[in-house]
C-alpha cells in the first residue's frame, strides 16, 4: 500500500527544493528538482561529494527523458527494453533542461528512468525529474534500506520515503549511447542483455575509457569507493580464505569456509547471483559492524550480476 499522503509530502518538499531520500530497486537516493540548481548544489554538500562527478537524473518515463536528453536508436532500444530499470544512458543533453552543476559541465547527461513504485508515484505526483546519487556519504556503501540512512541528512532537512530493501541492490548499468554503446560501470542490467538488444558486441570501458566520458576521474569509477571502514582484501574462486577469529568473511556460496571465522555473510548458498547483489552492500555493512577486525570477500564468477558485483568488491578493497 503507498502512503499517498507522504508522496504528496515529499512531492511538496522537492518543489520547493527540499531534499528527499527516494527509494529505488537499485539504492537509495538523495533526490532533488533536477531543474533547480541550488537544491542540486545541496545533494553534493550533503553527500561531502566532489561537484565534478555527474548526477544520473531520474525520470517518470521514456517521454520525460527525451525532453533532457538526444536519444539515438540504441538509446531507444535499451529504453524500451529495460525502462523502468536498472539502467542509466548516457545521451547528449539539452542544455536549456539541465543545468550545469547536475552534469558537471559536461555536454552529456545520465537518465534513468527508476523501478520502484514510490519512485514512480514521487516523479509523477511532482512533475519533475530529479537529479539523485546514491544516498551515501562520499565514498562510501550504498544504502539498499532507509535504515542505513540513519540521521545521515538531518541537518539537510532530508524527507526520508521507506519503500522496503532494495530489490537489485546493486546500482544501475551506466551506458554510453553516443555513438556505438559503450559501458561505463557494471550494473544491475548485464553486458549479456545490452547486447542482445544491440545487436552488436559491448565494451565494459576500463577506468581509463569510463574517465574519458568524464570532466575529471569520477569517484565511483575510481578505486576506494563503496568502500567499508575496515581494511578488506578479495579472494579469488578456489583460493584458500584466510584463517584466524579475526576475520569477518563475505562468501558467496560458502561452502568452502573455515570454522573459525569471527563474522560470516552468506551471499547466495544456491549460488544466485541475483540474491548475492541483492544482499552484497547490507552483507558489508554487517561485516563493518562486526567484531573482525580484517574483512575478506570472495569473487564471483565474472559473468553477468557477478560482473557488477566483482567491480564493486574491488572498489570496496581500493583496487578499481
Ligand atoms: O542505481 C543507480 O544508478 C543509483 C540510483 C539512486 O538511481 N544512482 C547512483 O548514482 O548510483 P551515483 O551518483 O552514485 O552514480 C552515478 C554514476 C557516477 O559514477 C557518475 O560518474 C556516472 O554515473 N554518470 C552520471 N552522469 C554521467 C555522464 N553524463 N557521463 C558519464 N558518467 C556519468
Ligand atoms: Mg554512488
Amino acid at each position: 500500500m503507498i502512503d499517498e499522503a507522504k508522496i504528496q509530502m515529499a512531492a511538496a518538499h522537492l518543489l520547493r527544493g527540499g531534499l528527499v531520500v527516494m527509494p529505488t530497486e537499485t539504492v537509495y537516493g538523495l533526490a532533488a528538482d533536477a531543474r533547480n540548481a541550488a537544491a542540486v548544489t545541496r545533494i553534493f554538500q550533503a553527500k561531502g561529494r566532489p561537484t565534478f562527478d555527474p548526477l544520473i537524473v531520474h525520470v517518470a518515463d521514456r517521454d520525460a527523458a527525451w525532453d533532457y536528453g538526444q536519444p539515438n536508436d540504441h538509446a531507444l532500444a535499451l529504453a524500451q527494453a529495460f525502462w523502468p530499470g536498472p539502467l542509466t544512458l548516457v545521451l547528449p543533453r539539452n542544455p536549456l533542461m539541465v543545468p550545469d552543476i547536475v552534469t558537471s559541465g559536461m555536454e552529456t547527461v545520465g537518465l534513468r528512468c527508476p523501478d520502484h513504485p514510490l519512485a514512480l508515484r514521487l516523479l509523477k505526483e511532482s512533475g519533475l525529474a530529479v537529479a539523485a546519487p546514491s544516498a551515501n556519504m562520499f565514498g562510501r556503501i550504498s544504502p539498499t534500506a532507509i535504515e542505513h540512512i540513519g540521521n545521515q541528512f538531518d541537518d539537510f532537512d532530508a524527507l526520508l520515503l521507506d519503500g522496503g530493501a532494495c530489490r537489485v541492490g546493486v546500482e544501475s548499468t551506466v551506458v554510453a549511447c553516443l555513438d556505438q554503446p559503450t559501458i561505463l560501470r557494471p550494473g544491475g542490467v548485464t553486458s549479456e542483455q545490452i547486447s542482445a538488444v544491440c545487436g552488436c558486441d559491448v565494451t565494459i570501458a576500463d577506468t581509463h575509457g569510463r574517465a574519458q566520458h568524464l570532466p575529471a576521474p569520477a569517484p565511483g569509477m575510481l578505486a576506494s569507493h563503496y568502500a567499508p571502514g575496515k581494511q578488506l582484501i578479495l579472494r579469488e574462486q578456489g583460493m584458500p580464505w584466510p584463517t584466524g577469529n579475526e576475520w569477518g568473511y563475505c562468501a558467496f556460496t560458502g561452502d568452502d569456509l573455515p570454522s573459525d571465522a569471527c563474522h560470516v555473510e552468506v551471499l547466495s548458498d544456491v549460488a544466485d547471483l541475483a540474491k548475492a547483489a541483492t544482499g552484497l552492500f547490507a552483507a558489508l555493512r554487517r561485516l563493518d559492524a562486526s567484531s573482525a577486525t580484517r574483512l575478506c570477500a570472495e569473487l564471483m564468477p565474472q559473468r553477468g550480476l557477478g560482473i557488477a558485483i566483482n567491480d564493486r568488491l574491488m572498489r570496496a578493497a581500493g583496487r578499481g
